[in-house]
């Protein structure tokens, strides 16, 4: 089974089995700028793996419940599956600007929705999600272990074959959708929040709205507008990792020194806003930042410019789980760090102490300034006690990573009326 790859509108080569893995094989005549991969310059010989995809067609694979019933479905249908048979069907719609498909397929665009608020403005109660989950996720190619699904809108989505010229010029926009899961009562409402934290703390972060409950939460995608999307390859594949090993590795090499080598011109903004993040997720205590929650974007791949991407997927895990540690190593350790590891790590975006200092302070101020707003709207979707546990861990981060003051933490039920603690999970009105 030979599938053809395109970058955008131009088909740049094949991708076929060898053996258990797989080999990819450049057209003769390929622009420099179109290579699939940062890590893959375009070039004569074949690009193999072993074993598996080559990480560049792995990175939006669906992982976790979505991969289990794609495969299955597959299996029952063709009497195996494998990944390849999977990036079949996902790699027609996938994030960035490549498209794996059958070789006689062109890419094209399929609108799901006219407007995202058709969406927002639902429930999202059991029966809604895997409608949505059924219907979209077959053609999602999109990482993650949490359930999600690509949307497209076209606000002109129904208009004949006479409209369609213009589609072009029809402001269109694409969203992730992700869903609240059973094992993380408030979940989209904790990554709601973590983002305006990280927003407030000076991040460039992705766009994200809530849903009238609270339990659903659809992101923008950055990675720019079908037929022109921008290249985007997350810290797994620029590390030649796949999924399965993006919590191998450590913030020093995998991160930072794989960031500078990659991006260009634009090491010094990179590196610093990599910084940035990082000194946020240690306050907000996300420990799931792994190597796939990373990324960098870019128009060509030859000349850049090679942007860290905005920050996405941000969880304060210890919420759930009180010990939960970091994703990946930092001083050899996943433990979460100490101020003073903290402002070493400034070093390694070649910060001067003092303008390192001033990133921890920046960043200190804003997740205090967003605490109380974070408590009271979990109140307001009585889901107090996930917001005191997030309080509580942001304190945490605060305090021992970042050395700043934490934020006085009002007894539950003190912040708006109504709250209760009880987490019930009620719909309510919404608060953003
Ligand atoms: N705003 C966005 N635009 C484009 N791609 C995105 C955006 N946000 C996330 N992604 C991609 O989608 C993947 C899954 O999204 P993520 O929010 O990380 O979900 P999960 O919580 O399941 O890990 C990411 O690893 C990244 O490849
Ligand atoms: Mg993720």
């Amino acid at each position: 089974m030979t599938l053809r790859v395109w970058v955008n509108d131009r088909p740049v080569g094949r991708l076929d089995r060898h053996g258990r893995g797989t080999t990819f094989v450049y057209d003769g005549d390929v622009d420099l700028r179109n290579a699939v991969s940062l890590t893959m310059p375009v070039r004569t010989a074949s690009y193999d793996s072993a074993y598996g995809l080559l990480p560049v067609f792995d990175t939006n694979l669906p992982e976790g419940i979505l991969r289990d019933i794609l495969q299955k479905s597959l299996a029952k249908a063709q009497g195996r599956a494998d990944p390849l048979d999977i990036l079949r069907l996902t790699g027609r719609n996938q994030i960035g600007r490549i498209r794996v498909l059958p070789e006689d397929e062109r890419p094209e665009r399929q609108a799901s929705v006219r407007n995202i608020d058709e969406l927002l403005d639902r429930e999202a109660t059991r029966a809604f999600v895997s409608e949505i989950v059924e219907r979209y996720a077959p053609r999602s190619g999109v990482s993650g272990a949490m359930p999600k699904v690509l949307v497209e809108t076209d606000p002109h989505g129904d208009v004949d074959d006479g409209g369609r010229a213009h589609r072009h010029t029809i402001q269109t926009s694409d969203y992730i959708l992700k869903f609240d899961a059973e094992d993380y009562p408030g979940l989209s409402l904790n990554e709601f929040w973590c983002l305006e934290a990280a927003r407030r703390a000076g991040n460039v972060t992705v766009d994200a709205r809530l849903n009238v409950d609270g339990r659903m939460l659809s992101v923008r995608r950055f990675d720019g507008e079908d037929g022109d999307r921008l290249g985007f390859e997350d810290l797994a594949s620029l590390n030649a990792r796949t999924a399965v090993d993006k919590y191998a590795g450590s913030v020093e090499t995998d991160l930072f020194k794989r960031v500078a080598e990659f991006s260009g011109d634009r090491r010094r903004a990179n590196l610093e806003a990599l910084f940035r993040l990082c000194v946020t997720n240690f306050a907000i205590r996300n420990g799931d930042a792994h190597l796939k929650n990373f990324a960098l974007l870019f128009e060509d791949a030859e000349s850049g410019p090679f942007t860290l991407s905005p920050a996405y997927d941000l969880v304060t895990t210890t919420a759930w789980i009180r010990t939960d540690l970091m994703a990946l190593n930092l001083q050899g350790s996943k433990r979460w760090p100490k101020p003073d590891a903290v402002l070493k790590l400034g070093a390694r975006a070649r910060l001067s102490r003092q303008a390192a200092r001033e990133i921890i302070a920046e960043v200190g101020d804003g997740v205090q300034t967003v605490l109380p707003d974070m408590l009271a709207a979990f109140e307001a979707h009585r889901q107090a006690a996930i917001g005191h546990s997030i309080a509580a861990a942001w304190n945490e981060g605060l305090t021992m990573s970042l050395g700043v003051d934490p934020v006085p933490i009002p007894e539950p039920g003190r912040l708006s009326r109504g709250g209760d603690a009880a987490g019930s999970r009620d719909a309510v009105a919404p608060v953003v």
